[in-house]
C-alpha cells in the first residue's frame, strides 16, 4: 500500500468522526505534507502542536499552549472544522491527567468535525484510550513514489557538470525496485552515496544500492534480505509439498490475478528438526525469483530494539514494501510460544503482538508470501493452525528410504561426488531413523575421516560414519512419535511417502 492509499483512509477515517488517529512515522516531514493534502481535500484547517512552540497558530496558543491539557482544551473549544497533529504526544501518556483528558477530548470529537492525530515514531497507547484510538502506519515508499524520490533527485543533480547520469530506463526500474523498503530519506542517502563514490550513477552502482539496503534492512535488528541462489532440486523428497508450492509458483502475477485467483497468504511447515523445512523456504524464494526476507521472530520480542508490537509492524511494513516477496519466519515456536517459551516474553504481550501478525496474515493484500516453519508445536497458540490463517500446514517427517537416496545423492553431488560410484541403496537403507541434515553430515564427516589418507571417500565410509551416528529420532523418539500422532490429523503430510515407523530403528539401535 502506498502513501495515496493511506491518505484515502485517513480520509475516510476522518470523514467518519474517528476522535483520534495515532499516526506511527519516523518521517515526519512525508507524513506531515500527507495529512496537509488530506486537510485540504477534505475543505478542513491544519494544526500541528509540539511541546516546545505549542500550536504552529498564534490564535490557539494563549495560555500555556504548548502544555498538553491546555493544548487540548484549545482544541475542543476550537470552532474550526480542522485536524489537529499532535507531535510526540507519546511522552505525556503516561501522565494519568492527560490520558483522562484525552478520553474527555475523545467524546467530545466524536460529536464535531474535528479530528486529533497522534504523529510520533513510537506506538503508545494506554489500555484507557484503546477504543479511542486508531492506530495508521505509514507505509515506505511504493514503487510509484519511489520513482519520484529518484527523479527528483537526478533533477537535483543533473545540472551538476561535474556528474554523470545515466537516464537509462531499464537501469532507474532497478534503482528504484532496489531501494524498496527504505524509507524516503534512507533511499535519497542511498541515492546520493551510489553518486558520491564516482560521480555516475550507472548500473555498476546497483550492487552497492542493493548491499547498502541490506545494511539498512539488517540494522532493524529482526529482518535479513537474502537474494538466493538455491533450488528446490537440492531438497530431497518432500513431494508433496513441492508440488503445492509448484502449483503457486506464479500466483502473484497479473495472469493468476486476471485468472481469479486469490493472492496466496502461506504456509507453515511443522516438523522434525533438519528435516529440511528452512531449505524448502529458501528454495521457494529463489524458485519464484523472489527476494526472501527472513524475520527473527526472537529479535521482535528483543526490547532493545523497541516494543515488540511496534517491531512487528514495522517488519510487516518492511515486507510490503518489498514485495512481491517471501517473508520466512523461521522457527516460530522461538517467539510466538509466550511465556513458555523464552522465558522473558510475558504471554500478554506475545499474544498481543502474535494477535497483530494473524490478523495481518489474514487480511493482507500485497503479495506477501508467509514461509512460516516450527520444529515443536507445544507451546504455539492453536489460533496458529485454525483454517484461513496459512494456505496449508504441512507435517515434515523424518524422510522415507527413497527421499534418503535422493538427499545422499543430493550431498554427494553438492560436493562434486559422482552418485553413482556409491551405493546410494544401501547408504539408504542403513540411515534409516537419521534427518537430512544428519545424512549431510555423515558424507561430510566421512570425507573428513578420508582426508588425511590421502585418497577420496567410498560407500564404506559414509556406512562408517552413518554407524557412528546416533540420530535424534533415537535419542528423542517420544516426542517424534507424539508429534507425528498430532500432526496425523491436523496437517498434511509433506512427503508423498509413508513414514516408516521408529520402532524398527530403536530394535536396530539397541542391537
Ligand atoms: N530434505 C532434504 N534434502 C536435502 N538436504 C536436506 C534435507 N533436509 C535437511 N537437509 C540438509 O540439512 C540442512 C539443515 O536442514 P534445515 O532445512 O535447516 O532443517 P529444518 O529447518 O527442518 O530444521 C540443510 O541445509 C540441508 O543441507
Ligand atoms: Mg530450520
Amino acid at each position: 500500500m502506498g502513501i495515496e492509499r493511506l491518505k484515502s483512509e485517513l480520509a475516510l477515517s476522518i470523514r467518519a468522526r474517528y476522535p483520534i488517529l495515532y499516526l506511527v512515522s519516523w518521517e515526519e516531514a512525508r507524513v506531515q505534507s500527507a495529512l496537509k493534502e488530506v486537510a485540504a481535500d477534505l475543505g478542513k484547517k491544519i494544526f500541528f502542536w509540539a511541546c516546545t512552540d505549542g500550536f504552529d497558530n498564534d490564535a490557539l496558543n494563549q495560555q500555556e499552549g504548548y502544555k498538553v491539557n491546555p493544548a487540548l482544551d484549545r482544541v475542543v473549544g476550537s470552532p474550526e472544522r480542522a485536524i489537529f497533529v499532535f507531535k510526540d504526544l507519546h511522552a505525556f501518556l503516561e501522565d494519568h491527567r492527560v490520558v483522562r483528558k484525552l478520553r474527555d477530548t475523545a467524546d467530545h470529537l466524536r460529536r464535531s468535525y474535528k479530528t486529533l492525530v497522534i504523529l510520533s515514531p513510537v506506538l503508545k497507547i494506554p489500555v484507557e484510550l484503546e477504543k479511542d484510538v486508531t492506530v495508521f502506519d505509514i507505509p515506505l515508499p511504493d514503487d510509484q513514489e519511489m520513482t519520484d524520490i529518484l527523479n527528483g533527485f537526478l533533477h537535483a543533480v543533473e545540472t551538476n557538470p561535474k556528474v554523470t547520469i545515466s537516464r537509462d530506463q531499464e537501469l532507474l526500474e532497478r534503482v528504484v525496485k532496489a531501494c524498496l523498503g527504505l524509507t524516503a530519506s534512507e533511499a535519497e542517502n542511498v541515492m546520493a552515496k551510489a553518486l558520491v563514490a564516482d560521480r555516475r550513477f550507472c548500473f555498476d552502482d546497483l550492487p552497492a544500492i542493493l548491499a547498502e539496503k541490506k545494511q539498512i534492512i539488517r540494522k532493524s535488528g529482526m529482518l535479513e534480505y537474502y537474494e538466493l541462489d538455491e533450488s528446490m532440486s537440492h531438497v530431497g523428497g518432500l513431494d508433496a509439498l513441492k508440488n503445492w508450492l509448484a502449483n503457486r509458483a506464479n500466483a502473484f502475477t497479473d495472469r493468476a490475478r486476471e485468472f481469479g485467483l486469490p493472492d496466496p497468504r502461506g504456509v507453515l511447515l511443522l516438523g522434525v528438526q533438519g528435516c529440511g523445512k528452512s531449505l524448502a523456504a529458501k528454495a521457494t524464494a529463489a524458485e519464484w525469483k523472489l527476494p526472501l526476507l527472513r524475520l527473527d521472530v526472537g529479535m521482535i520480542f528483543n526490547s532493545f530494539i523497541g516494543s515488540s508490537e511496534e517491531n512487528m509492524r514495522k517488519a510487516i511494513r518492511i515486507a510490503e514494501s518489498i514485495a512481491p516477496t517471501v517473508l520466512w519466519l523461521d522457527e516460530i515456536e522461538k517467539g510466538f510460544s509466550g511465556s513458555q517459551g523464552t522465558g522473558t516474553v510475558d504471554a500478554g504481550t506475545s499474544s498481543r503482538v502474535f494477535a497483530t501478525f494473524l490478523t495481518w496474515l489474514q487480511e493482507k493484500r500485497v503479495p506477501v508470501f508467509v514461509f512460516a516453519t516450527a520444529n515443536q508445536i507445544w507451546n504455539l497458540p492453536p489460533e496458529f493452525f485454525r483454517k484461513g490463517r496459512f494456505d496449508e500446514v504441512f507435517f515434515v517427517d523424518l524422510p522415507q528410504r527413497d527421499e534418503r537416496k535422493q538427499i545422499f545423492v543430493i550431498h554427494l553431488k553438492r560436493r562434486g561426488r559422482q552418485a553413482r560410484h556409491f551405493d546410494v541403496d544401501m547408504l539408504a537403507g542403513a540411515s534409516q531413523g537419521m534427518s537430512g541434515a544428519e545424512i549431510e553430515q555423515s558424507v561430510v564427516s566421512a570425507m573428513y575421516d578420508v582426508f588425511p589418507q590421502g585418497r577420496d571417500i567410498n560407500t564404506e565410509d559414509i556406512l562408517t560414519a552413518i554407524a557412528a551416528t546416533v540420530p535424534l529420532s533415537v535419542t528423542m523418539k517420544e516426542s517424534i512419535d507424539e508429534i507425528r500422532h498430532w500432526a496425523a490429523t491436523r496437517a498434511r503430510m509433506a512427503s508423498l511417502l509413508p513414514p516408516e515407523p521408529l520402532d524398527d530403528l530403536t530394535g536396530k539401535v539397541s542391537e
